[in-house]
This record gives C-alpha cells, sequence and structure tokens, in this order.
C-alpha cells in the first residue's frame, strides 16, 4: 500500500442530514415537512418508509457524537430541519426545537469535533409547500429569517454555515421529475425554483455575514459531465447542454458574477425568466468562504438525434441527449465507481471558479450488507470490502486533485449512520456504521475502522 499523506489540517468527517436520521417527527413542537407528507403519498417512497423514526437520532444524538469521536472525526456535518424552528415556515421560533441542536453542538465540542451546519436539507416547512415551496419568491425570504434565528442561537459555537444542500435535487427532482418531495413534474417550476434558491442563498448568505458568522458556502452536487466520444462534436455540444442545466446554472451565478446567456436562453424555452429581477445576481454572486462538493459518479453523454433525454432532471435534452446507462462496477444504487471522476471535478471547478476552497462534504457507497453473515467482530460485524475499496479510490482521487493544486480542505464520508435514503427508504445503506432498526443498535462496519485509521495517520 503506497504513503499518501494529506495536508495538515486536512478536515476528516462525516456527514448526515435531519431528516434522514433524526426520526422525533413529532417531537418538542417541530411542524411537517414537505418530506412527511411525500413520504405518507402512496408509491412515492419505497414500502411507504417514512422519516418518523430513521435513525432516532433525536434521543440518541449523545451516543451518536460519542462514537464519531471514537472514530477519531474531526468535523460533524449535520442538517437544521427548518420545521423544528419554525413549525409553519414562518413567525415564531420554537426554542425547543433549537434546544435540541444546542445541545448537539455542545456535544461534538465537548469532544473536540467541528460542527458543520446545513440549513437547508430538503425537508421544507409543509406550511410554505402549501404556498408553492421554492417556486414563490418569498420562501427565499423566509430562509433568510430562519437562517439568522438559527445562527442568534449556535453562531457563538458554530464557525462553518452552509445554507443549501444540493440545490439541484431540491430543484429538478422536487419540481423537475418529481422523484423528490414535494414531488412535481413541471420545467417552467423546476426553473423558478433553481432561481429562488440560489436567491435564498444570497439572502441568508448576507444575513449571516452581517450576524457575524466566521465561513459562509454553499454545497452543490456538480457533475462531472464527460461525452460518450471525445472526438464527436455532438457528444460535445451534448455535454455543454447538460453542464449548463446541472452545473453552470449555479456556479456561475455563486462564483462567476450571473447566469450564462446559453442557460438563461434554454430557461426561456419553458419560462419567461422574470423571476430573475434587478439585483438578484449581484446578491447571489457575493463571495463566500467556502464550496461544498458532492460527488458519487460521472455522467456520460452523447448527442443524438431523437436522444431520450434526461426526462424531468434536464428539461429540453429529450429528442437531442442519450443519457449513457452506467457501466460497472456499481454501487447498490446502480451508481458507477469512477473516482478520477471526482478529480476531473474539483480540478475544473478550481479552474474555472478559482478563489474559493473547496471541501468535499459528501462522497461514499451504499452496498449490499449483510450484517453478521460475513462480518468480523460477532453478531451485526459488517466486512464491507466494497465500500472501502470505494472509500480508498476516492480518497486517492481528492488526494491527486490536491497534488494538482486545487485547494482542498477536507472530506466528510456520506454517512455516518444507514439512514433514510429518500425515496429508496431504509433499503440502501450508505453508513459506515450499520443500524438495525429494529433495536437502533449502531455496529461499525470495517469501513468505520479503516476509516478510524485513515484519520489517525492523516492519509492512506
Ligand atoms: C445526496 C444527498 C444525501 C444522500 C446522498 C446519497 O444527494 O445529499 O442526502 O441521499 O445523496
Amino acid at each position: 500500500m503506497s504513503n499518501l499523506r494529506f495536508p495538515e489540517n486536512f478536515l476528516w468527517g462525516a456527514a448526515t442530514a435531519a431528516y434522514q436520521i433524526e426520526g422525533a417527527a413529532r417531537d418538542d413542537g417541530r411542524g411537517p415537512s414537505i418530506w412527511d407528507t411525500f413520504s405518507r403519498t402512496p408509491g412515492k417512497v419505497h414500502q411507504g418508509h417514512t422519516g418518523d423514526v430513521a435513525c432516532d437520532h433525536y434521543h440518541r444524538y449523545a451516543d451518536d457524537v460519542a462514537l464519531m469521536a471514537e472514530l477519531g472525526l474531526r468535523a460533524y456535518r449535520f442538517s437544521v430541519a427548518w420545521p423544528r424552528i419554525q413549525p409553519d415556515g414562518t413567525g415564531a421560533v420554537n426554542p425547543r426545537g433549537l434546544d435540541f441542536y444546542d445541545r448537539l453542538v455542545d456535544a461534538l465540542l465537548d469532544r473536540g469535533i467541528d460542527p458543520i451546519v446545513t440549513l437547508y436539507h430538503w425537508d421544507l416547512p409543509q406550511a410554505l409547500g402549501d404556498r408553492g415551496g421554492w417556486t414563490n419568491r418569498e420562501t427565499a425570504e423566509h430562509f433568510a429569517t430562519y437562517a439568522t434565528a438559527v445562527h442568534a442561537r449556535l453562531g457563538d459555537r458554530v464557525g462553518t454555515w452552509t445554507t443549501l444542500n444540493e440545490p439541484w435535487c431540491s430543484a429538478y427532482l422536487g419540481y423537475g421529475n418529481g422523484v423528490h418531495a414535494p414531488g412535481e413534474q413541471d420545467p417552467a417550476a423546476a426553473f423558478t425554483a433553481v432561481h429562488h434558491l440560489l436567491l435564498g442563498h444570497g439572502l441568508a448568505a448576507r444575513a449571516l455575514r452581517a450576524a457575524g458568522a466566521e465561513t459562509i458556502g454553499i454545497t452543490l452536487n456538480p457533475a462531472d459531465v464527460r461525452p460518450a466520444d471525445p472526438a464527436s462534436a455532438a457528444d460535445a455540444a451534448a455535454v455543454r447542454l447538460v453542464d449548463g442545466l446541472h452545473n453552470r446554472i449555479f456556479l456561475d451565478p455563486l462564483l462567476a458574477g450571473g447566469y450564462p446567456e446559453d442557460v438563461l436562453e434554454h430557461v426561456g424555452g419553458f419560462v419567461e425568466p422574470a423571476f430573475v429581477r434587478d439585483g438578484d445576481e449581484k446578491l447571489i454572486a457575493a463571495p463566500i468562504d467556502l464550496l461544498g462538493i458532492n460527488y458519487y459518479q460521472p455522467t456520460y453523454v452523447a448527442g443524438r438525434p431523437g436522444g431520450a433525454g434526461g426526462g424531468g432532471a434536464y428539461p429540453g435534452t429529450e429528442g437531442a441527449v442519450e443519457f449513457l446507462p452506467p457501466v460497472g462496477p456499481l454501487t447498490d444504487m446502480g451508481w458507477m465507481i469512477e473516482p478520477a471522476g471526482l478529480t476531473r471535478l474539483l480540478e475544473r471547478i478550481a479552474t474555472d471558479y478559482p478563489g474559493v476552497p473547496l471541501l468535499i462534504t459528501e462522497n461514499g457507497a451504499a452496498f449490499p450488507d449483510k450484517p453478521g453473515v460475513d462480518g468480523p467482530g460477532g453478531a451485526g460485524g459488517v466486512m464491507d470490502t466494497d465500500r472501502i475499496a470505494y472509500l480508498d479510490g476516492h480518497l486517492r482521487a481528492a488526494h491527486e486533485a490536491i497534488a494538482r493544486g486545487v485547494d482542498l480542505r477536507g472530506y466528510l464520508v456520506w454517512s455516518l449512520l444507514d439512514n433514510f435514503e429518500w425515496a429508496e427508504g431504509y433499503r440502501k445503506r450508505f453508513g459506515i456504521v450499520h443500524v438495525d432498526y429494529l433495536t437502533q443498535r449502531r455496529t461499525p462496519k470495517a469501513s468505520a475502522r479503516w476509516y478510524q485509521e485513515v484519520i489517525s495517520r492523516n492519509g492512506l
């Protein structure tokens, strides 16, 4: 095994999200979110699974933090559930909701673990969903108010704040192809949501800045878009289109001053982008201190007349683009395993959008773990060599990006715990720690012990 060392102070950690792990869906005044509604809508989530109980982290956070400390994590990225803080999305703040995150932050700091807060990981208060969700400009304004309330309580102890997690998913999966809450299928709504999410980021970032937050950022899931045939001009055009819809529509307004012309023109085929008002782009482009990158797999496309396109997730690609089926080896999500895509993606962002430090805020893999069957450590043990290989490959890819000059500050594995994987429910396991949902017993998988070792050596 080679001897790869990461830079000093490289931040090693793990990530989770509120709805995926907390459970306690009705505790202490929490209001309903669009995911409570969606998961109760027949046919939307595998076997009707919901986040009602999830990993019961709301009640077990102290043990979970102890486990993080045992594994040597230096950072923990979690999200705050807006419906715990403002049960109907606006108005009075619910102090009991804030109390939970207050306790969590203290527990982390007691163990020397750096809290990284995500303010929005998809659980929009249902009351705002009822008023159009992210298609309504007012949601962006309410988001900034909510962000201010969370910062007022936690800002004395939390240094790193990210506004949104993967607005691509919120907009295109939520309003485009309907695979995520609120389950709409309307390209005009998806594009409108893109802008209001970015506006929400801009307004919240400005409010956090004014309140004195140290490090402010956003997490995207930019795609490493590749041509089926590198020599084909048609494939290059397909890459350009998909890159515009997935990447530049977020990266350009955030980091290059405004929306790209070609993308605005494409959007104009579905909806008049009058929702972009004077001053919006300037606000969205205010400097950030950190860009979070979530990476799982690359995207291969070909330019083909009559191509099936990417459905509601890529409006306007039908008839022009073919998304190639993934080529094995695949994870349990059916996702390709291609670590080189991470190097390419990091390098591309560092080149095209220089000057902003990057943090891998998610990377990991689901595999059909078999506890206790072939695992070490007795009952419940999981020998997840496939996950270790995935993580090892991607850490090497991240290291390669650093070697090529990318300012990469850290790596957060998705995920600490097996959890509610959105439309897939509990059947997909991403954790480095196994969760037995009947007993809520946590068992570190072999990958957790491997990761512990990586952290302690600061390398591979
Ligand atoms: C990302 C999400 C995260 C998790 C992983 C597998 O898109 O941010 O919540 O579902 O995928």
